[in-house]
């Protein structure tokens, strides 16, 4: 039976970020039946508006603020990338179930730290937001090749291609270095793409080969902020900024169990909008899965006709099924995994369950980050670097 849409009761939750992706998180927690009762943007001013589109809730002058409302038991950090550690550092040791977006932090021994205090507190949700798996094609290739379907698996490939960046004028604080690895696209996409893959695969990534590499050495930053896929912003002055984070990069793997393989990521391919691409190859056969028809399965054979496998929650494995709320032809996508990983988590918090998570854990978007650490290095020296 598919998992009910609407919790009650519900913990009440509290956002950090109300940029692109806070006002996502918002709208799936609605569609779940959990109320929202403030958010922290970088000024209150600039919170305003998402607040205002919640109804009104408290806009918090700082986290201290937050961390001192009593209502707010789980906490959705949808802030920039650099400020995840210390956040989610005090929300936990607050006491607040976390959700936090991808990645959990910019240096492995903070994500490591997060992962050492997290499981101090098995009381406490803590996951990323790593919702690709949510997609029901994602969850049916997993059962599918856990039931050794394709055989032994061989080969896992694929990439993450988008345009956003593609113009020398568009800018985003993502372009600036972080202060960790200071990898951009690999941290931004790729490692959605590496936490599906692994996921998807049941293989673990543990060497890789990295090649990357800066189109524009030069962009042109717009005076004051600018959204996330927001374009150059027409005729606002600009300032050059010096670049020193990739805007591509391929990255050749050796997986668990003998398996190769290879990615490539890029936020300058003109026409691709935001497509992940993963296609997994067995002994048995093979299947291929695109972000932007997320509703078809490729399925691939040697010996007997290939498919083209369509969602439809009578033809899906249970737990596939369990996250697919509309009938075979009504597309579910992007919205639809927030609201599924989301579920995931709350159920469990309901039910007390917070052991051996079945949603993303701080532990997988730690290995994330020894992942971008590892490529970095292979980048820097041109040779293969293993994960221990
Ligand atoms: N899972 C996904 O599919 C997905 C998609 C996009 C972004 N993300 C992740 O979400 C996060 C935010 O990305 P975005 O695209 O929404 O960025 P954005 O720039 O559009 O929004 C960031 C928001 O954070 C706010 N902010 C800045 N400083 C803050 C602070 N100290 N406290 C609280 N809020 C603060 C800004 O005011 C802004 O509203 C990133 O970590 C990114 O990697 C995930």
């Amino acid at each position: 039976m598919p998992a009910p849409h609407v919790l009650s009761p519900a913990p009440k939750a509290a956002i950090l970020g109300g940029g692109f992706i806070g006002p996502v998180h918002a709208e799936a927690l609605r569609r779940i039946g959990v109320e929202v009762v403030g958010v922290l943007g970088s000024s209150p001013d600039r919170a305003k508006p998402f607040a205002q589109s919640l109804g009104n809730v408290t806009i918090y002058q700082d986290l201290d603020q937050l961390l001192g409302d009593p209502s707010v038991q789980i906490v959705h950090v949808a802030s920039p990338n650099s400020l995840h550690f210390e956040q989610v550092h005090q929300l936990l040791e607050s006491g607040r179930h976390v959700i936090c977006e991808k990645p959990l932090g910019v240096r492995s021994f903070e994500t490591a730290s997060l992962v050492q205090l997290a499981s101090s507190k098995p009381e406490l949700a803590a996951a990323v937001n790593y919702n690709i798996r949510y997609y029901p094609l994602c969850m049916e290739m997993k059962a599918r090749i856990a039931k050794g379907d394709l055989g032994r698996v061989i080969n896992v490939s694929g990439s993450y291609t988008q345009d956003w960046l593609l113009s020398p004028r568009d800018f985003n604080w993502r372009i600036e270095p972080d202060g960790g690895s200071n990898l951009r696209a690999i941290a931004d996409i790729g490692t959605h793409w590496m936490d599906l893959a692994q996921w998807v695969s049941g293989l673990r990534i543990e060497a890789v080969f990295a090649d990357l590499s800066i189109v524009h050495q030069t962009r042109r930053c717009p005076a004051g902020p600018s959204e996330t896929f927001g374009g150059w912003g027409g005729e606002r002055p600009t300032v050059p900024v010096k670049v020193s984070t990739e805007d591509q990069g391929s990255v050749l793997l050796r997986l668990g169990g003998g398996a190769r393989g290879a990615f490539q990521v890029s936020q300058v391919f003109a026409g691709r909008k935001n497509r992940l691409w993963l296609e997994i190859g067995g002994t048995e056969g093979s299947m291929a899965w695109d972000s932007q028809e997320p509703n078809q399965l490729w399925i691939g054979y040697r010996d007997r006709p290939n498919e083209r496998f369509e969602r439809d929650p009578a033809l899906l494995s249970t737990a596939a099924a369990n996250a697919t709320h509309y009938p075979g032809g009504h597309a579910e996508g992007f919205p639809d995994t927030f609201k599924q990983l989301f579920l995931d988590v709350y159920q469990r918090i309901a039910n007390q369950q917070l052991q051996n998570p079945t949603y993303p854990s701080f532990a997988d978007g730690h290995r994330e980050l020894l992942l971008c650490e590892a490529i970095a290095s292979s980048h820097r020296e041109e040779r293969w670097v293993s994960l221990s």
